[in-house]
């Protein structure tokens, strides 16, 4: 067989995906970040856009490389974590499930085929430090979700225990709101909220520890469990990524302030400038906002995972 001739330049792999586009898959949702495709009645391709969404709302320019940051950030946890608590990770390549014509490269490090889950309708979240509505919380009642705290902590502080914090799941362009465990009970059964309670902070707790190692503290993340047709219990969705989490970086951490963060709050702090209500259509970013921003991702992906993007 005869080898095609090299091209004289280098063709660009094509990095930013706004949206997907896979004709003849089931597009069954789109999130603020992923593209959610039916394979079958058991299975699902998800796909991590380029997308950033902030204060809820998705802006519209997209943030070239950060799907595939995501996803890889959130693979490596899932590989982590795997022997604490069971993931929705199929192990299914990716290339084999996308339609003929699609450029794979544009969708291999960015998609995951999972497990088809029935989502638990609740935010599962852990808090490891005193800060962001915790903080308010605190400030205002002595307490964090209805659980005591002690008084005089400050902001930032960590907290004697991670604390489980759930919060209600709010459809596109709606705010989460805390609950009490109570109320989880109330909504998925006591044991099936035990145990996602059990799974948050157990898997918290490990990956805060580890993270420590790799000079970055995660002050709080937030968690999405699903359960199968048995009714056993799965994290799904994405695992401890700048997304899902505030990750700071150990040397700059202090009590008593906020301390800057890999997550969105780079581009939060930008949009704070800006006079705009919080509602959609978010704004366009500034170029440097845009690469700034994605050097965040970058970072925490090298630091956590030791994986240097190409
Ligand atoms: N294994 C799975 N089975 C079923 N649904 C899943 C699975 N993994 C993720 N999902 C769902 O796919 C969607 C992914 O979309 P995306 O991450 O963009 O989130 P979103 O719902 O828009 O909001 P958020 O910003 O809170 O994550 C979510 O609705 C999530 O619950
Ligand atoms: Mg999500």
């Amino acid at each position: 067989m005869r080898t095609p001739p090299r091209l004289p330049f280098e063709v660009a792999v094509p990095t930013t995906l706004l949206q997907s586009d896979l004709p003849g898959l089931d597009l069954i949702h789109r999130g603020k970040v992923r593209d959610v495709y039916a394979l079958s009645p058991r299975e699902l391709l998800i796909v991590a856009s380029d997308r950033l969404s902030a204060f809820d709302v998705i802006l519209p320019d997209p943030i070239p490389g950060k799907g595939e940051m995501l996803c890889q950030i959130s693979n490596f946890w899932f590989a982590k974590t795997a022997h604490l608590v069971p993931n929705h990770l199929t192990g299914k390549d990716v290339a084999s499930v996308l339609p003929a014509g699609v450029d794979a490269r544009l969708y291999a490090k960015r998609s995951v085929v999972t497990k088809r889950l029935k989502p638990v309708p609740v935010e599962a979240i852990a808090r490891g430090y005193l800060i962001g509505s915790g903080w308010k919380d605190y400030q205002a009642t002595g307490s964090l979700c209805g659980i005591k705290l002690p008084s005089g902590l400050r902001q930032a502080e960590k907290l004697p225990t991670p604390i489980f914090t759930p919060s209600t799941k709010a459809a596109i362009g709606d705010h989460d709101e805390n609950i009490g465990f109570d109320q989880v009970v109330a909504s998925i059964g006591g044991d099936l909220a035990e145990q996602v309670r059990d799974a948050t902070l157990k898997i918290y707790t490990f990956a805060a520890e580890f993270a420590a190692t790799r000079g970055i503290l995660i002050a709080d993340t937030k968690f999405e469990f699903g359960t199968d047709e048995d009714g056993k219990l799965y994290v799904m969705d994405e695992m401890l990524t700048p997304d899902s989490s505030r990750f700071w970086p150990a040397d700059e951490y202090r009590v008593g302030i906020s301390p800057p963060s890999y997550d969105k709050q780079f581009v939060r702090d930008y949009l704070e400038t800006l006079d705009w209500n919080k509602t959609a259509p978010g704004p366009k970013l500034p170029r440097e906002v845009i690469d700034g921003t994605a050097a965040k991702y970058a970072e925490a992906l090298k630091r956590l995972a030791g994986i240097e993007l190409d």
